[in-house]
């Protein structure tokens, strides 16, 4: 893994962004795999500001939550269409996102398997972390091998979402999410996480062991993640110091080495 310490959650968004571009530019029809919450919005300012053909972009949600009406502010087609599809410019036609109100949902989650399969993989996937150690909405015990299914959120994560909602009953309980097997199938991951509340995670993750009880410690399997953190996201690494020492020398190396 590569592990990039920035100062705040801009420079996040920026370093973050550095990676994404140059993952992106060598491709002619790019893919790019998109993630909702708070931590990708700086992300997605400094993508807005580089030099990108976004017409030329096609993009895939990570999940959805199922039965909240496409319209609602929260639903993740709104939060996609505003954060994503608006602010880069990326034609709506190349964009999608999990029908959470599909009449048959098993199917609706294999059609979505099988769009990202036909727009030929993922080139560059983006995540974030929950606080309990999920990325998409696969939750502790989610299988390594899964693939996009209708998940249970945990108690945990509709209380740590309850804060985008009027009130926390408003937070639906189940979702559609790509598994963890789709994930590892992208060609790059960068996963950005920013504040103490996530300290815990990003340490589990990174140096724990490989383990269902944290889901996205399985991108240690993979063979290009970069994991860009703010100092208080930091916080419990207990690598801190190498890491930092990796980047400084960075410069000498090929972006791709020492991952
Ligand atoms: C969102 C997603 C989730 C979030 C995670 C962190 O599409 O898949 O894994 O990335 O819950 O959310 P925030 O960034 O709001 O703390």
């Amino acid at each position: 893994m590569e592990i990039v310490i920035a100062r705040d959650a801009a420079a996040v968004g920026e370093l973050a962004a550095d990676a994404i571009v140059a993952a992106l530019g060598r491709r002619s029809e790019p893919v790019l795999g998109v993630a909702t919450g708070s931590s990708p919005l700086t992300t997605y300012r400094a993508l807005a500001l580089r030099p990108i053909e976004w017409r030329t972009v096609a993009a895939f949600a990570l999940d959805e939550y199922v039965g909240l009406p496409e319209e609602h502010p929260q639903s993740y087609h709104r939060v996609i269409d505003v954060e994503v599809t608006q602010r880069l410019g990326l034609d709506p036609g190349r964009v999608h996102v999990p029908n959470g109100n599909a009449g048959d949902l098993s199917g609706e989650c294999e059609r979505f398997e099988r769009a990202i399969r036909d727009a030929g993989g993922v080139d560059v996937q983006i995540l974030g972390i929950g606080s309990n150690g999920h990325i998409g909405f696969n939750e502790p015990a989610s299988s390594f091998g899964s693939r996009t299914r209708i998940k249970t959120l945990t108690p945990r994560t509709r209380r740590d979402n309850a804060r985008f909602f009027s009130s926390p009953e408003e937070v639906p309980v189940h979702c559609i999410t790509q598994g963890l097997g789709t994930i590892m199938d992208a060609r790059r991951v960068v996963l950005v996480a920013t504040g103490d509340r996530k300290a815990a995670a990003v340490a589990a993750m990174v140096e724990g062991p490989v383990s269902a009880r944290v889901p996205a410690s399985i991108l240690q399997h993979h063979r290009h993640a970069t994991i860009v953190v703010d100092e208080a996201a930091a916080e419990q690494l207990a690598g801190a110091e190498y890491y930092r020492f990796i980047q400084e020398q960075k410069h000498r190396l090929s972006p791709a080495d020492d991952v």
